[in-house]
């Protein structure tokens, strides 16, 4: 029987690629989003249902009104330096809320959840690559926030058999291969999009933060993995808990470490222009390096990535960015 699903932060951007892969996959999808921070013409998939996780009577409604199986949630405020200057924000909106919808699944009989967490809970890592057993050291309210969700999911499976696959991101990049979704945020403040406007000509110059870190050239190293690969893994997830396997925790990376100047060398090849870039004081909350182990995920799900080449995953962001420019 076909499944529903009920995807929050569904107009956001890997909300929204997550939708469209369930569609093609013939789940039903319902997306929740409050539109704070999301665009409605991002919903090109399934039924949206606006609201805000927060608000439990909302959740209510929704719950009597769809036969949800399973939950995925990625709706959550993800800007690390926006969490150092508004941590209070940050614990409401991702660990507070989420809360309301976890007693809003319990009371309606929904045991099965998905979670959006982040590399960024490992800290400055104590070893590269970092597989998921690594100590987690969340150094800014936002990772604190995704921290606080995962040790609350261990505390309801215990107390209430609530079923949960939790990914931990590295870096999202990327864009849909159709160009209908791509990555927008309000302000960006990610590293992709922004060198490719700057390459474009259609933002500002790139600001460079820090270049004193403990890397080969000074930037700070990432792990880049392209959102499409981000949803392959969250529909293994879904299959993985309906075939009544155990709940876990998986790291979602490439296993590649790029740098932000190796960044903006690869859009300045691709585009064949300059990256106007200026150096800047480091950015508060931001680690050194992080690349992912995420082998776990291979042996367990089956998870293989369609894009693990850096220049696809940029190139399919450009091609976002092009499209709208
Ligand atoms: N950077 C710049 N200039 C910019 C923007 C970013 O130099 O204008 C640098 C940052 O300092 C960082 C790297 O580029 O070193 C990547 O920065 P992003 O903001 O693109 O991504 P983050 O690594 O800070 O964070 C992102 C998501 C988080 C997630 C994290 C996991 O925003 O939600 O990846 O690594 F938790």
């Amino acid at each position: 029987m076909q499944k529903t699903i009920l995807v929050t932060g569904g107009a956001g951007y890997i909300g929204s690629h997550c939708a469209k892969l369930l569609s093609k996959k013939r789940f039903r999808v319902v997306v929740y989003d409050s539109l704070v921070r999301g665009y409605r013409d991002a919903v090109k998939y399934g039924e949206f249902f606006q609201g805000d996780i927060g608000d439990r009577a909302s959740l209510d409604a929704l719950f009597t009104s769809y036969p949800i199986d399973a939950v995925m949630h990625f709706a959550a405020f993800i800007a690390v330096g926006e969490s150092v200057e508004k941590p209070d924000l940050y614990l409401t909106n991702n660990y507070e809320k989420t809360l309301v919808l976890l007693d809003a699944m319990a009371a309606h009989g929904v045991g099965k959840f998905i979670f959006s967490s982040t590399s960024a809970l490992y800290g400055d890592p104590q070893y590269v690559p970092i597989d998921e057993n690594h100590p987690l050291n969340p150094v800014n309210p936002y990772s604190r926030s995704k921290a606080q969700v995962e040790q609350t999911l261990r505390e309801r499976e215990a107390s209430q058999g609530l079923q949960s696959v939790v990914f931990r991101y590295f870096n999202a990049a990327g864009a849909d291969s159709e160009g209908e979704l791509g990555e927008r945020h309000d302000p960006e403040t990610h590293l992709a999009p922004l060198v490719i406007r700057a390459a474009l000509g259609a933002g500002k110059p790139l600001s460079i933060f820090g270049t004193d870190y403990d890397t080969p050239d000074g930037t700070c190293v990432r792990d880049y993995i392209h959102v499409n690969d981000l949803c392959s893994a969250h529909i293994l997830g879904l299959e993985h808990l309906f075939a009544g396997r155990p709940s876990d925790v998986f790291n979602l990376g490439n296993g590649n470490g790029f740098s932000v100047k190796e960044i903006v060398a690869t859009v300045e090849k691709i585009t064949g222009k300059k990256v106007p870039c200026k150096y800047e004081a480091r950015r508060a909350g931001d680690v050194s390096r992080l690349i992912a182990n995420a082998e776990k995920a291979k042996r367990v799900l089956g998870w293989k990535t369609d894009y693990p080449d850096i220049r696809d995953i940029i190139g399919s962001a450009l091609a976002f960015q092009k499209g709208r420019s």
